[in-house]
């Protein structure tokens, strides 16, 4: 299972040594959690942060957009370097055109459900998608405990991936940690978010390692 580090938990004072530490670690990803005060109570960072970080690191940017209106800032996020962009089928945009707007410019798109949110709310968009995030803690913060039952709607997307010959990735972000990361393997995940258990694990080398081999 590959790995998509969140630096939600990390020293944003040294958040530069911090991109450094994660490609160090050989993970896949950079998940960027970016978070509006108002689709979760907690606000993050923007599209200036990340224009700041796109040239000290090649690592793809997972971007994660925690947003009441995505689609007000797509663009924005793009220029400023994202790779893929992956939002909410809760908030207020319209999907089709959300998803339309972020393929044009060549940049991978996601959709992503909350815990409360069944998982076939994506089922009608995943011909287009190259992501589906399944959230594992409800969205705002990190150092949450993994909802294991999460993994129901990993099961149910691999299910409808193979039935429908479709190639998208099953990514989960949430409380993923060394024991949570084998009940994700398991269940068919493709790319994990790890936050909390990264950065302060005092192996986070191992720690990738150990889930690169599940
Ligand atoms: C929570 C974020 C997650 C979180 C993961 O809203 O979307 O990416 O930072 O962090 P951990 O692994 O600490 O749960
Ligand atoms: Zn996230």
């Amino acid at each position: 299972m590959k790995v998509s580090p969140s630096i939600l938990t990390c020293d944003f004072s040294k958040i530069g040594e911090e991109i450094h530490f994660v490609e160090e670690t050989k993970a896949d990803w950079l998940h960027l959690d970016i978070m509006d005060g108002v689709f979760v109570p907690n606000l993050t960072f923007g599209p200036p942060v990340i224009k700041r970080l796109r040239p000290l690191t090649d690592l793809f940017f997972d971007v994660h957009l925690m947003m009441q209106h995505p689609d007000w800032l797509v663009d924005a996020f793009i220029d400023a370097g994202a790779n893929l962009i992956n939002f909410h089928v809760e908030s207020d945009a319209n999907i089709e055109e959300t998803i339309a707007k972020i393929k044009e410019r060549d940049i991978k798109v996601g959709l992503t459900v909350k815990p409360n949110t069944p998982v076939d709310s994506v089922f009608p968009y995943l011909d287009s998608l190259d992501l589906v995030l399944v959230m594992t803690v409800e969205p705002g913060f990190g150092g949450q405990s993994f909802m294991e039952e999460q993994l129901e709607k990993v099961k149910a997307l691999v299910e409808e991936r193979e039935k429908r010959n479709l190639s998208f990735t099953i990514e989960v972000d949430g409380g993923v940690n060394r024991k949570t990361a084998e009940a994700c393997a398991n269940a068919g995940v493709d790319m994990a978010v790890v936050g909390n258990a990264l950065f302060t694990n005092p192996d986070p080398i191992g720690l990738v390692l150990a889930i690169h081999e599940l």
